[in-house]
């Protein structure tokens, strides 16, 4: 191959032929051991020293004026010629890698999303009771005083309020305090939410962030999630809420798991009970984690107070003055909620709550 761009003399067709057949013939010569596409490349279609720019300076140029349509023709059919075979396949390999991607490599894999640890455990929660006929309800979380305290039988005053460390909203003090805004510190308002907004029979979950003015450490932070449930109907009795709730702990934590209720007080059910289960970790013969009780605390429940059936009915009846839908003589219901950190921490052995916050993609991808 000759770098040297002999003069053209004669511009009939004849000598064009044979000028472009000796070039064409230079381009195939080379395009058949292609090894450096990018060099073959610049040899020809270099913008300032390739062949087909200097062909196009010596002979184009001087061309008379009723050769340059033959020679412009030779000339593109000689630069489709090169194009098409930098496109070959070979090319495009070797070219690839020349700028510096190796498309014989693997790809780059990307990692599909997984649901965050906290909301497959709402999910893995829900989807039990979902299972026994129950529907979801959401609520917001910035809560009137009236739905997260009062139509709950907590009075103004009341110290059972103290044992919620309220977030409240500035400058409320203004409002009658019914209204007053807070953040929602359990998610038992969207009880009040949903019997007004619906006659029984009521079976209804209801997963979602709360909000205390808690110090965080291991155990404790102050936005959490938590899951409600209420159960309104005719002749429901405290042994449904424990087979319910039986069942749900079994489903959740395995068929061994036994549950057991003690009493406890909550102003919006009555009778009121906390549910432990007996220690997953060791099987109930006490271990560091039971505090060698055998037994782990995990929710509350209760039958609901008839007190909220009559703040209920007082705003529905806003509505309709004949509503009688949550008459205590007529209905009862019972009630239940959780801390869905406390379970995914059981579920997968996690002992510092703060890793569900962190972001930590180290804490995460282990639940991929
Ligand atoms: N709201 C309670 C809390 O945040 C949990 C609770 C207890 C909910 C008993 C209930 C219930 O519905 O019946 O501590």
């Amino acid at each position: 191959m000759s770098d040297e761009i002999t003069p053209l003399h004669s511009f009939d067709d004849a000598s064009l032929d044979t000028a472009f057949t000796t070039l064409a013939d230079e381009v195939r010569t080379e395009t058949d051991s292609l090894s450096d596409p990018e060099a073959f490349r610049l040899h020809w279609l270099g913008r300032k020293q390739g062949r087909l720019k200097l062909i196009s300076e010596a002979w184009l140029k001087s061309a008379p004026p009723e050769a340059k349509k033959a020679l412009g023709i030779r000339f593109n059919q000689l630069k489709q010629q090169i194009e098409a075979a930098l496109e070959a396949p070979t090319a495009v390999a070797t070219k690839s890698a020349v700028h510096g991607i190796d498309i014989t490599l693997p790809g780059t894999v990307r990692s599909p999303g997984i649901p965050h640890p906290l909301l497959s455990t709402m999910h893995e929660v829900v989807s039990v009771f979902h299972h026994l006929g129950y529907s979801t309800n959401l609520g917001p979380q910035v809560e009137s005083d009236f739905y997260n305290f009062e139509a709950l039988n907590f009075p103004p005053n009341h110290p059972a309020r103290d044992t919620q460390d309220t977030l409240v909203i500035a400058n409320q003090q203004s409002r009658p305090s019914r209204d007053r805004l807070l953040m929602r510190t359990h998610t038992s308002p969207v009880q009040i939410r949903t019997m007004i907004a619906q006659a029984p029979p009521v079976r209804i979950v209801i997963p979602g962030k709360v909000h205390r003015n808690d110090a965080a450490d291991a155990t404790h932070s102050p936005i959490f999630h938590q899951i409600e449930g209420l159960c309104v109907d005719t002749n429901i009795t405290f042994s449904d809420l424990k087979g319910t709730l039986d069942h749900a702990m079994k489903a959740l934590f395995g068929s061994d798991v036994k549950t057991r209720f003690f009493p406890s007080f909550f102003p919006f059910t009555e009778p009121s009970a906390d549910v432990q289960i007996s220690c997953i970790f060791c099987g109930g013969k006490g271990c560091r984690k039971c505090k060698h009780s055998g037994w782990i605390e995990l929710l509350g429940c209760g039958m609901v107070d008839p007190a909220v059936f009559a703040a209920v009915t007082a705003e529905r009846r806003k509505i309709n003055p004949a509503d009688d839908a949550y008459n205590s003589e007529k209905i009862t219901g019972f009630a239940f909620g959780m801390g869905v950190e406390r379970i995914a921490m059981m579920l997968h052995g996690v002992s510092d709550i703060g890793h569900f916050y962190s972001g930590d993609m180290r804490f995460l991808e282990q639940f991929a």
